[in-house]
C-alpha cells in the first residue's frame, strides 16, 4: 500500500519535472520563432525612430569588428521594439513563472526609496510592496519608459504618486543621483543588456546606502546544463540583434568582478535565471571616492580641467536626454 503511494508520488513528481523541462525548452524554441515577428516590427519601427536619442550613440559603422553582442547602439534596439516588447515576452515570462520571482524579490526585500535601472516597460510596477516610499524607474530608452508611463495611467492617484520615470544611463547613475541615496536598488534582466554590466553594478553599489540592498533577477549561461548553454552560445548573436540582450553572459563572473556582497542567490530554469539579494561592498564605494580624490588633485595641479570637462559633457548628456523626455511627457 505504502509502496504504491510512493510509486504514485514518484510518477507525479516525474510528470511535473518533465512538464517543467518541456515548458522551458519550448519557451526557448518559442523565442526563436517570435524573433521573426520582432524583426518585422523592428523594420517597421526603425522607419519611425526619429528620436534624437536614437542618434546619440557613437557610430561603429567604420569598424569591421561589429557584432550585436558588443553593439554600442543597443538602446536603439529597445527604442525599436518598445511597442511590441510586452506582447512578445509576456507569455514566455508566464510559462517560466517569472512574475512570481519578480513579486517575491520585491515583496520580501524592497523598502524605502527605490531606484530601478533598465526598468524598461515597467514590468515590475505591480510588484512593489505598499511599504516602499518612492520608486524611481530609469532607462536609457525613452520609448520603453513611455510604455511604463502608460501602465501608470491605470493606477490610483496615490499609487501613481510614488513612481517617477527618468531617462538615465545606469553606467553613469552617480551623475544623476548622489552616492548612497537609495535604500533599495533593483535591476531585473538588465545585466544581459548593459554594455558593461560590471561597471553598472559598481555604480549601483555607489548609489545604494551602505546598509541598503541590491536586488537582481537576471539571466545568463548555465553552469550545470552544457547543452542549454551551447544553445545559448550558438544563438547569442541572433538573439542580441533582435532583443538587444546577450543571453549567455557569465553571471557568476560578473557578480564577482563587481565585488557585490551576495546574501542570497538561487538559480532557476536549469541555472539560467539568477535571483540575487546583495549588499553594496564598502570597498567598491570607497574605490570611487579614492579615484575622485586623485582626479580632483590632478585637475587642481594641472589646471587642465579635463575631469571638469568630462563632467560637464556628461551633465549635458543627462540634461539633453531629459529635455527630450520632458518634451514627450508634455505631449
Ligand atoms: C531586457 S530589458 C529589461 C527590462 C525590465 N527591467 C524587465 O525586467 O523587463 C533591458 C532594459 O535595459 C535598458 N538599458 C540598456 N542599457 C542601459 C543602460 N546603460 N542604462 C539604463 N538602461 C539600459 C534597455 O533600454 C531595456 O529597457
Amino acid at each position: 500500500m505504502a509502496s504504491n503511494l510512493l510509486l504514485r508520488r514518484a510518477a507525479l513528481a516525474g510528470t511535473a519535472a518533465s512538464a517543467y523541462a518541456a515548458a522551458v525548452y519550448f519557451t526557448y524554441q518559442f523565442m526563436t520563432v517570435t524573433v521573426e515577428n520582432v524583426a518585422a516590427a523592428q523594420t517597421k519601427a526603425k522607419a519611425k525612430a526619429t528620436s534624437e536619442l536614437s542618434t546619440s550613440h557613437p557610430s561603429n559603422d567604420h569598424c569591421n569588428c561589429y557584432t550585436s553582442i558588443t553593439d554600442p547602439k543597443r538602446t536603439l534596439t529597445f527604442q525599436n521594439i518598445a511597442q511590441v516588447y510586452d506582447d512578445q515576452i509576456s507569455r514566455d515570462e508566464m510559462v517560466m513563472g517569472l512574475p512570481l520571482l519578480r513579486r517575491s524579490l520585491l515583496y520580501f526585500n524592497a523598502t524605502g526609496d527605490v531606484l530601478e535601472v533598465g526598468a524598461g516597460t515597467g514590468r515590475n510596477l505591480d510588484y512593489y510592496p505598499g511599504c516602499v516610499h518612492k520608486v524611481v524607474l530609469t532607462d536609457t530608452s525613452d520609448q520603453m519608459l513611455l510604455q511604463a508611463r502608460d501602465k501608470l495611467k491605470d493606477y490610483s492617484t496615490i499609487n501613481k504618486a510614488k513612481f517617477e520615470l527618468f531617462v538615465a544611463d545606469a553606467q553613469h547613475i552617480t551623475e544623476y543621483y548622489p552616492e548612497s541615496s537609495f535604500d533599495t536598488v533593483v535591476d531585473t534582466f538588465g545585466l544581459c543588456s548593459f554594455d558593461d554590466p560590471v561597471a553598472v553594478l559598481k555604480e549601483l553599489q555607489r548609489v545604494c546606502k551602505p546598509n541598503g540592498k541590491i536586488l537582481l533577477l537576471e539571466h545568463g549561461r548555465s553552469k550545470s546544463w552544457k547543452g542549454l548553454t551551447n544553445y545559448l552560445d550558438k544563438n547569442a548573436e541572433r538573439h542580441a540583434t533582435n532583443w538587444g540582450c546577450v543571453w549567455n553572459r557569465d553571471l557568476d563572473g560578473i557578480l564577482e568582478e563587481a565585488g557585490l556582497e551576495v546574501e542570497k542567490l538561487s538559480a532557476w530554469h536549469f541555472g539560467t535565471t539568477y535571483y540575487v539579494v546583495c549588499k553594496p561592498s564598502l570597498k567598491v564605494k570607497q574605490e570611487k571616492k579614492e579615484v575622485r580624490k586623485v582626479s580632483n588633485g590632478f585637475e587642481a595641479n594641472d589646471a587642465a580641467g579635463a575631469g571638469a570637462g568630462a563632467a560637464a559633457s556628461s551633465n549635458e548628456k543627462g540634461g539633453r536626454l531629459n529635455t527630450i523626455w520632458n518634451t514627450i511627457l508634455r505631449r
